[in-house]
C-alpha cells in the first residue's frame, strides 16, 4: 500500500541533495512524496544549524507537526516524525527528549540507515499525556563506511541536478558549525561520481552542479591509480566529456582552494558556466584573520583577477557576514570597499549569529543587534545596486537559457542564463527542459525578462 512522505528541507543545496536521496531510499518502501503534512504517514524535517534563526524555525515547525500528528491519531491514523540534518546532528538526543512525539533523530552522515531505523522504531506516543510509549531512535554517527556506497541510484532526475562530490569541512572558520555537523572533509572517488553523473545525464539531466561544503578542496581517488588524486579542475575536464551534459557548475568554494588547474578550467572548458560563488565573508584583514579564513582581502582580489583573466566575462557571487565580533566601522567600510572593487552579480549577506560551541561565539566585543542591522542594510543596498547593474549589462544581448520551470503566469517560462540570472519569457510549455536563445529586454534586481530568438 502506498504511504505518504512529507519532507521539508532547510539550509544549503547539500540538504536539498540529501532530501532527494531520502526520497530515493524510501520509495522502495512504498513512500510517495506529498506536499502537505496533513496526509503524511511520515514527516521528515531536514534541518539547518547555520544561524540561530534557521534552528528556531525547526522548533516552531515541530510544534505544528505535533498538532497534525495528534489530529491524525485521533482520526485513527498516525504520522511518524523524524528530524534529520544539521540540527539533528548538533542537538541529538536532546530533541527526542524534549519532543517525545519525534520518533527519530538522525545526522547528515546517517540517513542511509533510514529504512533500518524505520523498522526499529515504534512510534507509539500517548496524545493525552504527551509521553512517548514506544522506542525513539537517535543516530548521529559519523560512520567509517561511505554512505554514498549504500544509497540507491536515483530513478528520476531534473534538467538541472545536484551531485555531491565532497562533504564536510576541515577549515574551522571560527563562526561556523559545519565542521561539527558534517564532520571531516571527505572526497568521493572519481569513478563513483562519474558514474553518478552519467546516470543523471541518461535520465535527462543537462546541467550538473557539483556540490560540497568546500567543493574546490575536492581530492578524489583517480580512476587509474589508488595512489593518485584528482582535484576539482581535473575532474571538470573529464566531466565535460559526457555527451548530453551541457552545463557544469560547482558550489561552494573557498578562496584558498582555487588552484591553477581549476582556474585554467574556467578558460578552457566551455561547459563550465561563467558564474562563480566564492564567499569572502569580510573585506577587513583583521576580521578575516579572526574568522580564520586563511587569506587577506588582497589575496582574494588576486584570485578573482586570475579567474577573470582565464574567463573575462566571469560573474562573481559571494557570502558576507556583518557584525562579526570586534568588527569596527573601519572594518565594515573595508567590506564595502572590497564589494566595490570586485563588482558582484549576486550575493548573500547575513548578520553574524552566535553559534554555541564555535570559537567566535565566545569572543569579546560582540556587536549589537542594532549595529548589525544598520550594517546589513548598507551592504545590501550596495549589493542590490550591483546586481541590478550587472543585469542591465545583458540588455540587448542574446542569452542561452536552460528552461527549468514553467513560469507563474500562463504561457510564461523561466530558466537560468549562463550567469545564473533568473530569466522570464513567453514560450510554449514543450520548451521546458530545453536550451533556448533569449534576447534580454528588461533588467530588474533579481531577474531579467526577454523573448525567444531561436529554438533548437
Ligand atoms: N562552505 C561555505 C559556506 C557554508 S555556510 C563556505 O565556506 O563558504 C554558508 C554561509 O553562511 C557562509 O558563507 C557564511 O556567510 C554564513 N554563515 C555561516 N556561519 C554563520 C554565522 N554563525 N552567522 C552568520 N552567517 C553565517
Ligand atoms: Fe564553514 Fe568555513 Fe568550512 Fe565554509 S569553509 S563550511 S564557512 S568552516
Ligand atoms: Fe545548514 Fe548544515 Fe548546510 S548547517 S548550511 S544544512 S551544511
Amino acid at each position: 500500500m502506498s504511504k505518504k512522505l512529507y519532507i521539508k528541507t532547510y539550509g544549503c543545496q547539500m540538504n536539498v541533495y540529501d532530501s532527494q536521496r531520502m526520497v530515493d531510499l524510501l520509495s522502495p518502501l512504498g513512500y510517495e512524496v506529498t506536499e502537505t503534512p496533513n496526509d503524511a504517514d511520515m514527516a521528515i524535517l531536514n534541518t539547518c544549524h547555520i544561524r540561530e534563526k534557521a534552528e528556531q524555525k525547526v522548533f516552531s515547525d515541530l510544534g505544528r507537526l505535533r498538532a497534525v500528528k495528534d489530529e491524525r491519531i485521533q482520526n485513527g491514523a498516525d504520522m511518524m516524525i523524524a528530524v534529520g540534518g544539521c540540527v539533528a546532528q548538533a542537538e541529538g538526543a536532546e530533541i527526542i527528549k524534549q519532543a517525545p512525539y519525534v520518533s527519530m533523530v538522525f545526522g547528515p552522515q546517517a540517513y542511509h540507515k533510514l529504512p533500518e531505523m524505520i523498522a526499529k522504531t515504534t512510534r507509539e506516543y500517548d496524545v493525552k499525556s504527551g509521553k512517548r510509549t514506544g522506542i525513539g531512535i537517535v543516530n548521529t554517527d559519523f560512520p567509517t563506511e561511505s554512505k554514498f556506497d549504500l544509497l540507491p541510484q536515483p530513478t528520476t532526475s531534473t534538467v538541472s541536478s545536484f551531485l555531491s562530490v565532497q562533504e564536510g569541512c576541515d577549515n574551522f572558520c571560527t563562526f561556523c558549525v559545519v565542521p561539527y555537523t558534517r564532520g571531516a572533509e571527505y572526497s568521493r572517488p572519481v569513478v563513483d561520481i562519474l558514474k553518478d553523473a552519467r546516470h543523471l545525464v541518461s535520465l535527462g539531466t543537462r546541467e550538473i552542479t557539483l556540490l560540497g561544503q568546500n567543493v574546490n578542496a575536492y581530492h578524489g581517488v583517480s580512476p587509474t591509480s589508488n595512489d593518485v588524486e584528482w582535484g576539482l579542475g581535473r575532474f571538470i575536464y573529464e566531466l565535460a566529456e559526457i555527451d548530453g551534459l551541457e552545463r557544469i557548475r560547482y558550489t561552494t568554494s573557498h578562496p584558498m582552494d582555487m588552484d591553477d588547474l581549476l582556474i585554467k578550467a574556467h578558460g578552457d572548458v566551455g561547459k563550465l558556466m561563467p558564474f562563480l560563488h566564492l564567499p569572502v565573508q569580510s573585506g577587513s584583514n583583521a576580521i578575516l584573520q579572526s574568522m580564520n579564513r586563511r587569506h587577506t582581502s588582497d589575496q582574494y582580489i588576486k584570485v578573482v583577477e586570475r579567474l577573470r583573466i582565464a574567463r573575462p566575462d566571469l560573474a562573481m557571487s559571494s557570502d558576507f557576514i556583518v557584525g562579526f565580533p570586534g568588527e569596527t566601522v573601519a572594518d565594515h567600510k573595508a567590506t564595502l570597499g572590497l564589494v566595490r572593487e570586485i563588482g558582484y552579480a549576486q550575493a548573500y549577506s547575513f548578520k553574524y549569529s552566535i553559534r554555541p560551541g564555535t570559537p567566535a561565539g565566545a569572543m569579546d566585543l560582540q556587536v549589537t543587534e542594532e549595529v548589525k542591522s544598520e550594517r546589513l542594510a548598507e551592504l545590501q543596498t550596495l549589493l542590490n545596486e550591483q546586481q541590478l547593474q550587472f543585469n542591465q549589462t545583458k540588455i540587448g544581448l542574446v542569452q542561452r537559457v536552460l528552461v527549468d520551470r514553467i513560469g507563474k503566469r500562463e504561457g510564461q517560462l523561466s530558466g537560468k542564463t549562463p550567469f545564473m540570472q533568473s530569466i522570464y519569457f513567453d514560450g510554449n510549455q514543450r520548451l521546458s527542459g530545453e536550451m533556448v536563445d533569449v534576447m534580454v529586454e528588461k533588467a530588474f534586481a533579481n531577474s531579467v525578462t526577454g523573448s525567444v530568438v531561436t529554438v533548437d
